[in-house]
C-alpha cells in the first residue's frame, strides 16, 4: 500500500510509521515541518507546511492508497481540501478527539453525546476552542458522500515528547521537576477517573484500522481501558520519576482551578470540560473493528519506557517551556527563575505571568466567552500571601 501520514513524527504518527513500514509491501510517506533522514528504505519523509496552498495539491495529486491525517484543521480549509483528499486516496483516517465527549456516568461509547451537541448557536461559532474545531472538522468528514473515511477518537495520548500531566505541558513540567520546581494541578480533577494511552498502543490500534473495509464509515474512540483516578496517574509519575532519578517531584494541588486558566485561557476547556469528569471508554468498538480483543499496556511499565526515553534520549528536544505557566507556578510557589534562563522573546509573557494586573486578567477573561467562569477578584485579593512573590530575586 502507499500510505500518506500527515504528521507521521508525532506522538501516535512516529510509532505509526514504524509499525506500517515493517511491511516492506508499504512505501510510508510523512508529512514534517522539519527534515528527517530515513534510516528504512520504503519510508520517505516529505518536508513542507501542509497548510501551504502549494505543498498541498502537489502533494495530493500523487494518489495514496490511504491517507492518516493528525492535523488540528481549521474547519473553513478542511472544507476545501477534503474533495481533494478524498479523490486521491482510497482511505481517509482522520482524528478526531475524545475531548470533544460531553461528561456521562458510566463508560463513554462512540454514540455519547458530543459537547458541541449540547452547545447554543452562539457557543458553536467559537470556533477557536479545540474541541468545536475537532467536531466541525468531524461534521465536514461524516456528511460526505465518501464512505471511505474512519475517524479516529483518542484520548490523552503521551509519548517521549508529548506527555501531558493532567494538562500541563511536558515542557513545563519536566523542566521544573529537573530544576527542583514546585509543579501545580488543580485538586478539583484528582479523583475522577482518567484513561491514559500509550502513543505505541493507540498506533497499533490506528495501524489495525489501515485497510481494513470494517472501519470505513466509522468513528472509533481509541483510548486505554485500564483507567484509575488522576490521583493515581500522577502517584504514579511521581513513582516512576523517582526510580528513574531518584528525586522527588515537588507538586502543589490548586484548590481553584481557575486560578490557573485565569492565566492560561487555553486549560479552561482541557480542565472544566475533560479532566474534570470521568473520562472511562468501552472498547467494545475498537475490539470488533480490531476482529479482536486489543490489550492496551499498563500505565507504569509504559510511563517507564516513555519517561525514560524522555530523560536519556539526545534526539529528544523538549523546547522552551511555556513563559506563562512558568511565570504562573513561579508566583504561586514563590519560586525564582532568572530571566536569563528564559529565551528573550518569551521574558515579556513570563513578566506578565510573575504579576499580572487587574486589565490583564480582565482580558483574559474576555476572551473565553459565554461560559460562567467564576469570575473571582483580582490575582492579589484571591491569593494574599503568594501574590508577586515570584519577582523576588534577580528577574531583570
Ligand atoms: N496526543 C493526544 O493526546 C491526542 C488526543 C486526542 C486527539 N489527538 C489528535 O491527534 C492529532 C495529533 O496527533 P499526535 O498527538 O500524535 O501528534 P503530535 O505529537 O502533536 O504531532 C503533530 C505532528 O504534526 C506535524 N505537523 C503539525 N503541523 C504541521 C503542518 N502545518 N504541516 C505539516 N506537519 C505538521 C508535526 O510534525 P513537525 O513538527 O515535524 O512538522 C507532528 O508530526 C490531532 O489531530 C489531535 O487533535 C491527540
Amino acid at each position: 500500500m502507499k500510505i500518506l501520514i500527515i504528521g507521521g513524527t508525532g506522538a501516535m504518527g512516529s510509532p505509526l510509521a514504524k509499525y506500517l513500514s515493517e511491511d516492506k509491501n508499504n512505501s510510508v510517506y510523512i508529512v514534517s515541518r522539519h527534515d528527517h533522514f530515513s534510516w528504512e528504505s520504503n519510508v520517505f519523509y516529505v518536508t513542507g507546511d501542509i497548510n501551504s496552498e502549494a505543498f498541498f495539491h502537489e502533494l495530493i495529486r500523487k494518489k495514496f492508497d490511504v491517507i492518516i491525517d493528525f492535523m488540528i484543521w481549521a474547519p473553513a480549509l478542511l472544507k476545501k481540501r477534503l474533495k481533494h483528499i478524498f479523490d486521491n486516496c482510497g482511505q481517509y483516517i482522520a482524528m478526531g478527539t475524545s475531548s470533544e465527549y460531553a461528561g456521562v456516568d458510566g463508560l463513554i461509547t462512540e454514540e455519547t453525546p458530543r459537547l458541541y451537541d449540547t452547545y447554543s448557536p452562539e457557543e458553536r461559532r467559537q470556533g477557536g476552542r479545540y474541541h468545536i474545531k475537532k467536531s466541525k472538522d468531524d461534521d465536514l468528514i461524516t456528511a460526505s458522500e465518501h464512505g471511505s473515511w474512519t475517524i479516529i477518537r483518542p484520548w490523552v495520548t503521551y509519548n517521549a515528547r508529548k506527555n501531558p500531566l493532567v494538562t500541563v505541558p511536558l515542557s513545563v513540567w519536566m523542566w521544573r521537576y529537573l530544576h527542583d520546581r514546585t509543579i501545580f494541578l488543580p485538586r478539583q480533577v484528582m479523583d475522577k477517573k482518567c484513561s491514559l494511552t500509550y502513543g505505541e498502543d493507540a498506533a497499533r490500534a490506528i495501524k489495525a484500522m489501515v485497510g481494513n473495509p470494517k472501519a470505513y464509515g466509522q468513528i472509533v474512540n481509541i483510548a486505554s481501558n485500564k483507567w484509575m483516578t488522576w490521583a493515581e496517574a500522577v502517584e504514579t509519575y511521581q513513582d516512576v520519576l523517582f526510580e528513574l532519578r531518584g528525586k522527588v517531584m515537588k507538586l502543589y494541588l490548586l484548590p481553584d482551578a481557575s486560578v490557573i486558566w485565569r492565566d492560561i485561557p487555553s486549560q479552561y476547556d482541557p480542565i472544566a470540560h475533560d479532566r474534570c469528569v470521568d473520562r472511562c471508554f468501552s472498547t467494545e468498538k475498537l475490539n470488533e473493528l480490531c476482529g479482536e480483543e486489543f490489550v492496551f499496556g499498563d500505565l507504569r511499565e509504559c510511563l517507564k519506557m516513555s519517561l525514560e526515553k524522555t530523560l536519556n534520549d539526545p534526539t529528544v528536544k523538549l523546547g522552551a517551556p511555556s513563559a506563562a505557566y512558568q511565570g504562573l507556578m513561579d508566583r504561586l510557589a514563590g519560586e525564582h527563575t532568572p530571566l536569563s534562563m528564559i529565551p528573550k522573546a518569551s521574558r515579556k509573557s513570563y513578566k506578565i505571568a510573575l504579576s499580572p494586573t487587574k486589565s490583564w486578567v480582565k482580558r483574559v477573561y474576555r476572551s473565553i466567552k459565554g461560559e460562567d467562569l467564576h469570575i473571582p477578584e483580582a490575582q492579589s485579593a484571591a491569593n494574599p500571601s503568594l501574590d508577586n512573590k515570584g519577582e523576588q530575586g534577580d528577574n531583570t
